[in-house]
């Protein structure tokens, strides 16, 4: 029997940030209501393009992992926000990475990440494959309405990556729940694809539109659905798991979710406030600053779940092995960048304000 383990981790988030102040500069909002109303108090820029956020993000993980880019036999790509869509932008982290390998990108929005865990770790139980890098990566920023205050506020970008190795350990991922309402598909999207009118100019106008009420209450159950379910097929009580990585989508989602499954709210992992939601890669960024934090401890029992646009929904069920430190570190650096994130967000800014 072959367990499917993740071995390497890595991150890598954009050095802009955009504060809540910046943000109050230029819509009608307050570091206190978004602070109170979200936990988010900043959130990061990118000044490139989401596959190369990816590609730092994957060449730290396999450091971490003590592997090639050449030994992997699969890259799964999770992103709603492509640099391209063909070709898919996994095989430009392939190119950057020197593997030689299946690649493909995923699209199940903020759920993204864990389909791709599960599937990996299919794949390895399987014996299909036995390294696999799974990626979830964001420019989010790419979507916004900047004159949209109720959506410009809460995302970010960023890219988080892990390794997943084949291991003869009882452990690693346990079990997985995946699943999708699409009654629930209208409640967040965007108008970005093949339905646009190539031939007309307002086509550009595309944003990220959505009900957040809807959403919010929708999050919690469809989490606290999937989380019970694997729960229930790994014939692990709750009250034995040691950590709750959830997505980072708004830290009241994350506190009505765990008071719910009657989880204390100390147990759930939550980071929102550095980096708003960078939606598939807030749970690999999440695993990287609890392994960096010393939160995740050898051979811990720990939930992940999250929910997204579709209306995806995710939960997986993982045992952490006993190693909780980097074999090696990557000197994978992004390009340097000049400018702040109110600088690189100006023109998308004036384009959606002088639209009004
Ligand atoms: C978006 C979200 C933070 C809004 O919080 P909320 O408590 O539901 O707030 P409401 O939408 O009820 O708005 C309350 C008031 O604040 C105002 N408001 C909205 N955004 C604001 C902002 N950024 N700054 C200041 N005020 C704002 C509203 O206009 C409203 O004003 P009104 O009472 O005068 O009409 C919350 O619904 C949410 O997080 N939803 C889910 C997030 C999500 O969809 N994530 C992506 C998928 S994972």
């Amino acid at each position: 029997m072959q367990y499917a383990t993740i071995t390497g981790w890595g991150k890598c988030v954009p050095p802009a940030t955009l504060t809540n102040d910046d943000l109050a500069t230029f819509i009608e909002t307050s570091d206190e209501w978004i602070k109170t109303r979200t936990g988010i108090s900043q959130r990061h820029i990118s000044h490139v393009n989401t596959s190369e956020l990816a590609s730092v993000a994957a060449k730290r993980a396999l450091a971490a992992a003590g592997i090639e880019g050449s030994e992997l036999d699969m890259i799964i790509m999770a992103t709603a926000t492509p640099d391209t869509l063909v070709p898919n932008i996994a095989s430009t982290v392939q190119a950057n990475i020197g593997a030689s390998c299946a690649a493909f990108d995923i699209n199940a929005a903020c759920s993204g990440f864990l389909y791709g865990l599960g599937l990996a770790s299919s794949q390895i139980r399987s014996g299909q494959s036995r390294k696999v890098l799974v990626i979830g990566a964001e420019r989010l920023s790419f979507y916004l309405d900047w004159s949209r205050r109720e959506t410009a506020v809460l995302f970010g970008d960023g890219a988080g990556a892990v390794v997943v190795e084949a291991s003869d350990i009882e452990g690693g991922v346990l079990g997985y729940e995946l699943h999708n309402d699409p009654d629930g598909r209208e409640f967040l999207k965007t108008g970005f694809g093949t339905a646009m009118d190539r031939f007309e100019a307002s086509s550009l106008d595309f944003y990220l539109q959505f009900d957040g009420q809807e959403i919010f209450k929708r999050a919690i159950h469809g989490m606290n659905n999937l989380s019970t379910k694997v729960l229930e097929k790994c014939a692990i009580d709750k009250d034995d798991v040691d950590l709750v990585i959830p997505h980072q989508a708004n830290e009241r989602i994350i506190d009505t979710l765990v008071s719910r499954m009657k989880v204390p709210k100390e147990k759930a992992f939550v980071n929102i406030a550095n980096y708003g939601n960078t939606s598939a890669a807030t749970i690999p960024i999440a695993i990287c600053d609890a392994l960096e934090k010393g939160v995740i401890k050898p051979n811990q029992t720990i939930l992940s779940c999250a929910f997204g646009a579709g209306l995806t929904s995710a939960a997986l069920l993982l045992k952490w092995g006993e190693r909780v430190t980097p074999i090696a570190v990557s000197d994978a650096e992004l390009p340097p960048c000049e400018m702040t994130g109110i600088e690189l967000v100006k023109r998308a800014v004036d384009y959606f304000t002088n639209k009004q």
